[in-house]
This record gives structure tokens, C-alpha cells and sequence, in this order.
């Protein structure tokens, strides 16, 4: 009896273990609300830019003394420099941008609830994760763009010999099908999602919901815009569990068939950028066909230094950010 019972429960133990990569069940383990974004979970870092943005990385301190952080119990929001006209020699408009201290792996999930993103002409935001010695743990952007465009890319960047499918099942849009970041110029294999995912158009709509799952057969991530009646209740809530399952199609859906994934991504910190110009929003060809006719300015470089007001909306209001193992 008794070694039957050990029997039968190593079965369900076993069973369990294989639909988790299906199915998966997590329970929080980690919450980031209001404060907690300035209490010592995250660090701030503030080295130069590695994407060659037009940004002054600030500490702590100088963060808070400027408003850059702000925070209430329920809270947080995180902007850039909107008053100081900046000259040539100026390395770049101040900004913040937080590591989370904690890395979080395979499997878990992760639901970023947004009400507000940094939008404009110039403004490149990130809320993404990777691990040490990029690319070769990976990187994986959850919500990024620029220069007030519409549609949120959700990217994977690696070390070598990681590809997509061409076909996969998802509701975006493939942009690229190589992970490699030494390939075509570190774009990553970019997934596009709908209108109204990003930018302006996200922040009219009172923003949202991403959410990440990570196994080490896939990676996939989900959008659900507020007010949707598609939100999942374990999302909208903020419980304590969700079950992926119930999630829905992806936007972006990242398997393992031509990518070893498990290997390929290591444990990630969570990280939130805002950064100007540089190795993307700053482009010229990516700056002349979004912002050089309505600003009126050819080069991105010249038009956030000369115009701080242009930044008032280059804010991230998060109402939470919650792990999921
Ligand atoms: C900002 O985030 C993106 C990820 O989307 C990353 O590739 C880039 O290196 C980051 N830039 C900075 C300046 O941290
Ligand atoms: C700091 O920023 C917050 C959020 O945008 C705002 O509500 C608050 O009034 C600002 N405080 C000051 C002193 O400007």
C-alpha cells in the first residue's frame, strides 16, 4: 500500500512535469509596485549608454532630486528631463534606467500592467530582460519602439545559430526570423504587434497589459489593451496565480525548433530604459521617415537637445510589474 501510494504520486509528480511546458500554472513569487521600484529591488545604472543614445543615465539621487523617479504605494513613474535645453557638448538629456537585483528563469511568466509609456519624436523606450555577458544568455524586449510609432516589437536577441520558423502561431506580424544578434546589425528576430500597442495611440487607450512566459522550449509574449474583454482574470487582478494557458494566442511566438532555447537564455534581471536617438529612434533613415517632417529638425541628436517641452509625455506610469514561477 504504502509503496503504491509512492508509486501513484511520483506518476502525478511526472505528469505534472510534462504539462507544465503546455499548460503551466505559476504562482507569484515577486511583485514590483510604487515604491518598491526605489526601495533597493532595482539598481540604477549609470554607465554610458551601450546603444550610443543621446541620454545622461542618472543615479538615485539625482533622479529623485529632478522627479525623475516618482513614486507613491500604488505607483511608479519614471520620465526623462523635460526642461533643460542641452548644448552640443552636453553628453545627453537625463534619463533613468532600473535593473531589476533579482534574475528570474525558466520556467516563469511575467505581467507588466502599463498606463502610461514614454511617447515622441526621438524617444526610445525598453521594458526587457537579459542576463550577463550579452548575447550570449539573451535578451528578450517585451514592449519597445521609437519615435511615436504605433506598434509595439517584441524581440529576441542571442548568441549564434538561433532562428524562427516562418510560420509560426502567432497573431503578429515577423519582422525577421534571425535571433543572432552579430547578424543583420543586432535586429533581433522581431515580432510586430497590432495598432495601439505603443506609443501615443497606446497611452490614449489608458494603456495595458504584457505578458511573458519563458519554458526552455518557448518563449512567447501577449498583449491585452485596458478595458479589453479579453484580459485574462488572473492578469487584470493581478492575482496571485495565473495559468498561461488561458492566455490565448500569442502576439510572439519564439519555439525552440531551429533555436536551442534552453540554452540560448540563462536567467534574466528586468530592466526599464528610456533612452533618445542612438542605434535606433536616431537612424537617419528611421528618423527621416517618422519625425523629420513634423518636427521640422533632420537630426534627432539636434532636436532633443533644442526642445525639452517635446519630452513633458517621455514618462512610464506602472501600475505593476509581477513574476511568476
Ligand atoms: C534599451 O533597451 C533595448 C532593449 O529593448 C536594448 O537593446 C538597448 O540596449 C537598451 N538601451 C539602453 C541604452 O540601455
Ligand atoms: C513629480 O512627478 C509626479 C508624477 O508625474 C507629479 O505628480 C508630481 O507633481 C511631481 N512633483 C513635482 C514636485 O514636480
Amino acid at each position: 500500500m504504502h509503496s503504491t501510494f509512492i508509486h501513484l504520486l511520483s506518476s502525478v509528480v511526472i505528469a505534472t512535469g510534462l504539462l507544465r511546458v503546455h499548460a503551466a500554472t505559476y504562482t507569484q513569487s515577486t511583485s514590483y509596485i510604487g515604491n518598491d521600484f526605489i526601495s533597493g529591488d532595482f539598481n540604477f545604472f549609470t554607465a554610458a549608454d551601450p546603444t550610443a543614445g543621446r541620454v545622461t543615465y542618472v543615479d538615485q539621487a539625482t533622479a529623485a532630486a529632478a522627479n525623475l523617479t516618482f513614486a507613491t504605494d500604488d505607483v511608479f513613474v519614471l520620465r526623462a528631463d523635460d526642461t533643460t535645453v542641452l548644448s552640443a557638448s552636453d553628453p545627453g538629456r537625463k534619463s533613468v534606467r532600473l535593473e531589476s537585483v533579482l534574475t528570474f528563469g525558466s520556467p516563469s511568466a511575467m505581467v507588466l500592467d502599463i498606463a502610461h509609456m514614454p511617447e515622441g519624436c526621438g524617444t526610445w523606450p525598453a521594458l526587457w530582460t537579459y542576463g550577463p555577458n550579452w548575447p550570449s544568455t539573451g535578451e528578450i524586449d517585451i514592449m519597445e519602439g521609437v519615435n511615436n510609432q504605433n506598434n509595439n516589437q517584441g524581440t529576441l536577441h542571442t548568441g549564434p545559430s538561433c532562428t524562427m520558423p516562418a510560420t509560426r502561431t502567432q497573431t503578429g506580424t515577423v519582422l525577421n526570423d534571425d535571433c543572432a544578434a552579430a547578424d543583420d546589425g543586432n535586429d533581433g528576430c522581431g515580432v510586430e504587434f497590432a495598432a495601439n500597442t505603443f506609443g501615443p495611440s497606446f497611452n490614449a487607450a489608458g494603456g495595458g497589459w504584457f505578458g511573458m512566459e519563458r519554458t526552455s522550449t518557448f518563449i512567447s509574449i501577449w498583449f491585452w489593451p485596458r478595458g479589453s474583454t479579453t484580459v485574462p482574470a488572473g492578469v487584470s487582478e493581478g492575482e496571485t496565480e495565473v495559468v498561461t494557458d488561458n492566455w490565448g494566442t500569442p502576439v510572439a511566438y519564439f519555439p525552440n525548433t531551429d533555436c536551442d532555447i534552453a540554452s540560448e537564455f540563462e536567467a534574466h534581471n528586468f530592466v526599464i530604459n528610456l533612452t533618445f536617438c542612438g542605434d535606433w529612434a536616431g537612424i537617419t533613415s528611421v528618423w527621416d521617415l517618422a519625425c523629420a517632417a513634423s518636427t521640422g529638425v533632420s537630426d534627432c541628436n539636434d532636436y532633443v537637445d533644442a526642445n525639452p517641452s517635446a519630452f513633458s509625455n517621455a514618462y512610464f506610469e506602472i501600475n505593476s510589474v509581477r513574476i511568476y514561477e
